[in-house]
């Protein structure tokens, strides 16, 4: 059965325009930083709500980049994350004396991210730089600030772009909320 993507969706945050405007200002901002820098740089996409950004973002850069992926899972459950980052797939790429951006969709609690910077650094990368497309800077448990965002969002949870609600809505071209109702009738 398919759904009224209006029954799920409460309201668009940032719509396709938006989006595509940022990332381009965003993109221009990372070509600034490594203009300088010889070596190649690594874009690390974290799997699956990053691939649209990273896709996006990767095309607008004029560095020499390579790309790869992680999967990772925090979540205790749909919505709270659970602190416990377990790496479901790894880097092909040995990361010692590269310079890594970790290229995210969203930080939330910054659990994810925290032990992933770590986890790169420890691992032995020259430099580790964060870019998100979202952050919602309210929900943060642990001490973790981007290098570039994109948007800071209020607390809500937000599916399109790349983002999720048990796995769906991943393919919407904007950032919309979910309705409330969408998850309590689940709950
Ligand atoms: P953190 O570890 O709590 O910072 O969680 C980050 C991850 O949770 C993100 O990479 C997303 O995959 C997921 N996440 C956090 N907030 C949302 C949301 O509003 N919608 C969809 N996924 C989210
Ligand atoms: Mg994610």
């Amino acid at each position: 059965m398919r759904t009224d993507i209006n029954e799920i969706i409460g309201k668009v945050l940032i719509d396709q325009d938006s989006v595509q405007k940022r990332i381009k200002q965003l993109a221009s901002k990372v070509n600034e930083y490594y203009n300088d820098v010889d070596n190649d740089i690594l874009l690390v996409g974290i799997l699956r709500g990053s691939i649209m950004f990273m896709a996006d973002l990767a095309k607008q850069l004029k560095i020499n980049c390579k790309l790869d992926f992680m999967d990772v899972s925090s979540y205790g459950d749909e919505f709270e994350s659970s602190g416990n980052v377990k790496i479901l797939k790894d880097l092909d790429t040995d990361v010692r004396g590269l310079d890594v951006l970790i290229v995210e969709d969203i930080i939330d609690s910054g659990n994810t991210l925290a032990f992933l910077a770590d986890s790169l650094k420890q691992r032995g990368a020259k430099s580790v730089k964060i870019i998100t497309l979202l952050d919602k800077p309210e929900r943060r448990e642990k001490k973790i600030s981007p290098d570039w965002t994109g948007f800071k969002i209020p607390n809500e949870f937000v599916v399109g772009y790349g983002m999720d609600y048990k796995q769906l809505y991943r393919n919407l071209p904007y950032i919309g909320v979910l309705k409330e109702q969408v998850y309590e009738d689940e709950a």
